[in-house]
């Protein structure tokens, strides 16, 4: 069954920094060989990283990521079943969003069973692929 995951955490880094290139090198090619898709959002300070793909591997990336030094604070927003993916075309998408719209985002009542793809829609428009 397809999942998928939307979850936030704290960088431990600004914007701007290499060390996202270094992430979305190694996910990009670890994420192809494990069938996820998905995409990495980031602010000045906080990442957004929608994964998507067969539970149990999205599960076990997640436990991965979470023991990750670069980033902290990580919180599971929203996890459901879909039928078709979001970010097909990505490996992992990469986008830099701005205050606005993560007071957008956090404005989002989670409880609402669309909150998901309210949030897909406001983060999709800044979600590119990362030239490597
Ligand atoms: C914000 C963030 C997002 C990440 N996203 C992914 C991802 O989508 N896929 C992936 O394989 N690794 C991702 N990583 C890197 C993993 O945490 C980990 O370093 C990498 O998978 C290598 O794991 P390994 O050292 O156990 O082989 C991410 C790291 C951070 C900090």
């Amino acid at each position: 069954m397809l999942t998928q995951i939307l979850y936030t955490s704290r960088s431990t880094y600004p914007r701007g920094n290499l060390t996202d290139l270094e992430i979305l090198r190694t996910a990009m090619r670890s994420n192809e060989n494990d069938g996820i898709t998905g995409a990495l959002l980031r602010d000045h300070r906080r990442f957004f990283q929608i994964l998507e793909g067969e539970q149990e591997t999205v599960l076990s990336l997640v436990r991965r990521i979470q023991q990750d030094r670069r980033h902290f604070d990580m919180s599971i927003l929203v996890q459901r079943s879909i039928q078709d993916r979001t970010f097909g075309e990505w490996s992992m998408g990469y986008g830099e969003i701005d205050v606005g719209t993560i007071g957008a985002l956090e404005s989002i009542n989670l409880a609402r069973t669309d909150a998901l793809d309210m949030i897909l829609a406001t983060v999709l428009p800044f979600v590119e692929t990362p030239a490597l």
